[in-house]
């Protein structure tokens, strides 16, 4: 366990406003600070920073804590690493005999046998068993300092060729698995997950590897295998050539499909390609691309897959506000093929020549229309119409206002018209929405992390203020205690569960401030006890009194919840269970 003192010292040294203002752009709202929340999209802030718990909430996604629980979040780490990462900005020793738990330890094994694991896959293209492989990448046209760079490797066409490296630097089977790196079969057997396949390490922002791409030598089928999800890899949150695009300091990312368009962008010289390896961006990989540049280019295959992945993408990225141009490549799959067929310096003018989304989206949508025939180039407008009420800006959507209009030789009033009947419509529906969703968060039907809430409204809501109250008062501990017994009176399991380590810390006479629960309290505990927290703002701190009425509302409302369980059965019940039990 780390100390309560080195905790608060971290806590002291790691201002909660500083380090997440490094991460999110705060502003002053009243007595909070207020920002767009870097755990989901959203454009009115609603992420909340609280400088006097040191504590954040988001009141549009939940997620709350301290300032570890953000560094873990935002960084994807563990909670020691979250620890050590802190300590080395506020330049602080972090105790020699820290814990380290079990998943900590997995976690910084899996770290190095994949380093180890890339290593070994880089090192046997020199072997004489990699002739098929070295063929591959001259076949593909990769220059040796690209393989260098990509550190690019061949599994060898064996069932053991890893496992034994691996165990030779003294690694279990089970840790191999846990990798990712060997799979284990029905009957128990551990072999390789990579064999005979040309080898791409997958490295995150910090430079480690955290998993692995394989491509088959030949036409079979499937093309790719990748590593599965493990405590370091979590797919769709990572971007393929990301650390090194980031190094460019651009202010455009291009964003391809796969490992080898990135790769064959880097080595033409286009260094700020990235990939989302697959087909569909996810709200993670946009939000990531939008702390790193301020336009994507969308350069995703030509084929249906590509344009609707396109499609997705541009939604996504208007989402995060980042501007979003799409290059359609006319001529070939993808960027890998453009290039090897027509050269890099063709494939820059392409690039040059990206069209704005809007550009695109119309474009796509002439060619489904004739625009001779008076009915199709009616339709056309009205789909142009709902295009086009999607642009906020507008002078931008002026321009194109005109441009459609005298296109098509028509009077642009009528078009105007249509256009803002369909951003009405976009206003309301969202309006809507939030609207809703105030609404269901305030009888809480879709509170995920506390399942037993939406059944139990008036005594979880009990609780959670209980719980408040007490987290600012820690000296009513014995009479609250005298009135309530935790363990058979609360009535939902997760509240119960926050309530009873305040309890028993205070009762240990240690501190119950957030930095010293981060490494006790589950990610979605440490959540619900920053709402708690951050509604103590609104409510203030409660007295005894307060205390005490809850923890009659707590008992009442189990009981009624008790009478439901053990009321005895009514006849015709009884005789409904008998009839199943004899189906
Ligand atoms: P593509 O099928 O477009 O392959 O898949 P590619 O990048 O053009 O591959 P080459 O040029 O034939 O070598 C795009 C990306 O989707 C993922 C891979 O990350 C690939 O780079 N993918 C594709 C898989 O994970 N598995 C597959 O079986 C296929
Ligand atoms: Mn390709």
């Amino acid at each position: 366990m780390l100390s309560e003192s080195f905790l608060q010292e971290l806590r002291d040294k790691n201002d909660i406003e500083d380090t997440i203002s490094r991460y999110v752009e705060l502003k002053k709202a009243g007595k909070n600070i207020k920002g767009l929340c870097p755990f989901h999209s959203e454009k009115t802030a609603s992420f909340t920073v609280f400088p006097d718990t040191q504590s954040f909430f988001c009141f549009g996604c939940n997620a709350g804590g301290d300032v570890i629980t953000f560094i873990k979040k935002i960084e994807n780490l563990d909670y020691i690493d979250a620890v050590r990462l802190l300590a080395d900005k506020a330049h602080i020793e972090l105790p020699k005999d820290n814990i380290s738990d079990e998943s900590h330890k997995l976690r910084t094994r899996i770290y190095e046998m994949n380093t180890i694991a890339a290593k070994f896959f880089h090192n046997n293209l020199k072997l004489d068993f990699a002739k098929v492989a070295l063929q591959y990448i001259n076949k593909r046209a990769l220059l040796p300092e690209t393989v260098t760079k990509f550190g690019l490797g061949y599994a060898l066409d064996k069932w053991d060729g890893l496992i034994n490296h691996l165990k030779e630097k003294g690694y279990y089977l089970e840790e191999m698995q846990a990798a990712g790196l060997v799979v284990k079969n029905d009957r128990g057997t551990y072999y390789d997950r990579f064999r005979n396949k040309l080898i791409f390490p997958i490295i995150d922002l910090k430079g480690k590897v955290i998993g692995f791409g394989g491509r088959v030598l030949d036409d079979s089928k499937p093309k790719y295998l990748n590593s599965p999800e493990t405590l370091i890899f979590k797919k769709g949150t990572n971007l393929f050539a990301l650390s090194l695009a980031k190094n460019e300091n651009s202010d455009t990312i291009i964003l391809a499909e796969g490992y080898m368009d990135v790769i064959a962008m880097h080595q033409a010289g286009i260094k700020t390609a990235v990939a989302t390896l697959g087909t569909a961006i996810t709200p993670d990989q946009a939000r990531l691309l939008s702390r790193y540049c301020k336009q994507v280019i969308i350069a995703y295959d030509s084929d249906e897959a590509g344009k609707l992945a396109t499609n997705k993408a541009i939604k996504l990225l208007n989402e995060v506000s980042v501007g979003v141009k799409v290059l359609s490549i006319t001529g070939g799959k993808d960027p890998d093929e453009y290039i090897r067929t027509y050269g890099v310096e063709k494939f820059k003018l392409l690039l040059n020549g990206s069209g704005n989304y809007i550009e695109h989206k119309i474009n796509q949508l002439k060619l489904k229309f004739n625009l001779d025939l008076p009915d199709e180039a009616v339709s056309f407008l009205k789909e142009s119409a709902v295009i086009l009420s999607e642009i906020r800006n507008p002078a931008e959507r002026e321009i194109y206002i005109n441009k459609i209009s005298k296109d098509l030789k028509i009077e642009k009033n009528s078009f105007v018209i249509e256009v803002e009947r369909y951003r009405k419509q976009i206003y309301k529906k969202q309006e809507k929405q939030m609207l809703k969703a105030q609404a269901d968060k305030l009888i809480s039907k879709n509170d995920k992390i506390n399942s037993e809430r939406g059944t139990n409204l008036k005594g979880a809501r009990a609780e959670e203020r209980l719980i408040g109250i007490f987290f600012a008062n820690k000296d009513y501990l014995n009479k609250i205690l005298q009135q309530i017994n935790i363990e058979t009176d609360f009535v939902t399991e997760f509240n119960k569960s926050i309530m009873l380590a305040l309890v028993n810390r205070v009762k240990n006479n240690l501190e119950i401030e957030l930095i010293n629960l981060s490494g006790e309290l589950s990610s979605n505990q440490m959540s619900k006890l920053s709402e708690i927290i951050a509604n103590n703002v609104k409510l203030g701190n409660g007295d005894i009194n307060e205390a005490l009425e809850l923890i009659e509302v707590i008992k009442k409302e189990k009981n009624q919840v008790k009478s439901k369980d053990t009321r005895e059965m009514t006849n015709e019940e009884f005789l409904e269970s008998i009839k199943k039990l004899k189906k």
